[in-house]
Order: structure tokens, then sequence, then C-alpha cells
């Protein structure tokens, strides 16, 4: 592994998973673009569902609540996010697969599951081309007319950055407690914020416009699917089936 790469893990380990759910899995965009994707997938009973980059499993209640019956799978390549993952899967006293798996070289047969969920983790899959690799190995996994949903970045993170900031001092302000704890919670959270600065200089940062990931899905997972633009989180969410000539 490179150097550079070694030193996202590291960080992705260390800090970003280690403050994730009391940052971005509280922010309303986020969880809102998280129920989005995951009604897209359509669960069934007894779907085989595959959460590429699961994090700290905040997709795992989502999943389970929306259909307790099926069997779910878990990959992340961050130890940490995997630890909490386990514990909120405790809670729910459910049996989860879940696995230390880097998203680039996916550990699994062919055509093993009915349906692929991959949430803002293209986002840090080194460069386009290790996006690529990551896509075509869900497609490799997912069985023929099996459902993926996946997302991707469409701009740079520092306009979000931005835009999240002003999010949260509006609801800092809104908040109705009183100014000198609003302005404590604000400072809290900016500060908290901050972790996130390294990720503005990992290398290979890269984005997709509509075209470019209409060409490459096609490519990929054949015919049947559509690009939506998410333009308050920044991303384009892909879904669709795979077609059968799609996955190669
Ligand atoms: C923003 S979090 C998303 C977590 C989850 N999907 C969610 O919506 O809450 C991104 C996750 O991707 C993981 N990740 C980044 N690159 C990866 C890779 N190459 N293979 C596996 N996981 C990766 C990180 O460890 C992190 O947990």
């Amino acid at each position: 592994m490179r150097f550079a790469e070694r030193l996202v893990r590291a960080y992705f380990d260390c800090a970003y998973n280690v403050v994730y759910d009391f940052t971005t899995a509280r922010l309303s965009r986020f969880r809102k673009l998280q129920a989005r994707c995951v009604a897209e997938l359509g669960l069934a009973e007894g779907d085989r569902v595959l959460c590429v980059g699961l994090g700290t499993g905040n997709e795992i209640p989502r999943i389970l609540g929306a259909n307790m019956a099926v069997e779910l799978t878990g990959i992340d390549y961050s130890k940490t996010a995997l630890k909490r993952a386990v514990r909120k899967a405790e809670k729910l006293s459910k049996n989860i697969d879940l696995r230390l798996m880097d998203a680039r070289n996916l550990d699994f047969a062919p055509e093993s599951f009915d349906k692929v969920l991959c949430i803002h983790v293209m986002d840090f899959v080194g460069d386009n081309r290790d996006q690529e690799k990551a896509t075509r190995e869900i497609m490799r996994v997912l069985k023929n007319g099996g459902k993926f949903v996946i997302t991707y970045p469409s701009d740079r993170e520092e306009k979000l950055g931005r835009s999240l900031l002003r999010d949260v001092i509006r609801d800092n302000l809104d908040s109705g407690k009183h100014p000198f704890r609003a302005f404590w919670s604000l400072v809290a959270q900016m500060l908290t914020g901050l972790v996130y600065l390294p990720l503005l200089a990992r290398p290979g940062r890269s984005f997709y416009s509509g075209h470019d990931l209409q060409a490459m899905i096609g490519r990929l997972a054949g015919g049947d699917f559509q690009i939506e633009e998410y333009s308050s989180y920044q991303d384009r969410i892909a879904f669709g089936k795979r077609a059968n000539e799609g996955g190669n």
C-alpha cells in the first residue's frame, strides 16, 4: 500500500471515525441522504444486502428497521468504524456479518448479493481509477438483476463545508438555547469540525460530472439505472439494477 494511502487510512481510524457519530452522522442533510438511499434499495424479505464502507454502522438500524428479515453484511477498512458498528448491531441483537475489507478488493464470490448500498464512500476511495475499481467490484458481487445504490461526489468539499457551517450557525441561533449555551455549543461543533480539515489535503481528490458518471455506470452496470443529483449534499446518487451484461 502506498504511503499516502496508509496515511488516509490511519486518519479514518484515528480521527474521522472517532468523531463521526457526533458530527456528520447528526447532520440532517446527511441523514436525509441516507434515508433516500436506503428507500431506493427497496428491501424485501430474505434479501442478502452488502453495505460497502459501512462506517460506524449508522445504516444498520435504518436497514434492519425497514425490514428485519434481511441478511446484512458490512465492510469497511477502518477497525475503529467496525468496532462501533458491532456495538450498534449488538444493541439490535442481530447477527450481522461485519468484515475489515477494502472496497477496491471485495473478498466475496461473484453474484453473492441481491442489493448493494454504498453511501459517501467513493469520495474517499483514491482517485477516479480507484473509484472505478470499487464500482466494478460492487457490480461483480451483485447478482444479475440485483439493485445497487451508490453515491459519488459531484464537487469539491470546500463548498459543502461552507454551507454546512452556515447550517450549524443558523441551527444554534434558532435553537432557543440560552445565548451563552448556544455560543459554546457552536464553538464545540466548530472545533470538532476541524478534524475534517486534513481531508482537503488527501491525494487524488476527484468528483464526477453527470456525464462521466453516466458513462462509467453504463459501462459497468449495463443499461437499467438512473443518476440523481443530490445537490444539498453535493452528491450524485447512481441507482438501478445490474443488467446481465454488466459487472465485467
Ligand atoms: C463518510 S463514512 C460513510 C459511512 C457510512 N456509509 C454512512 O453513511 O454513515 C466513509 C467510510 O468509508 C470508509 N472507507 C474509505 N475508503 C475505503 C476503502 N477503500 N475501503 C473500505 N472502506 C473505506 C471509511 O473508513 C469510512 O468509514
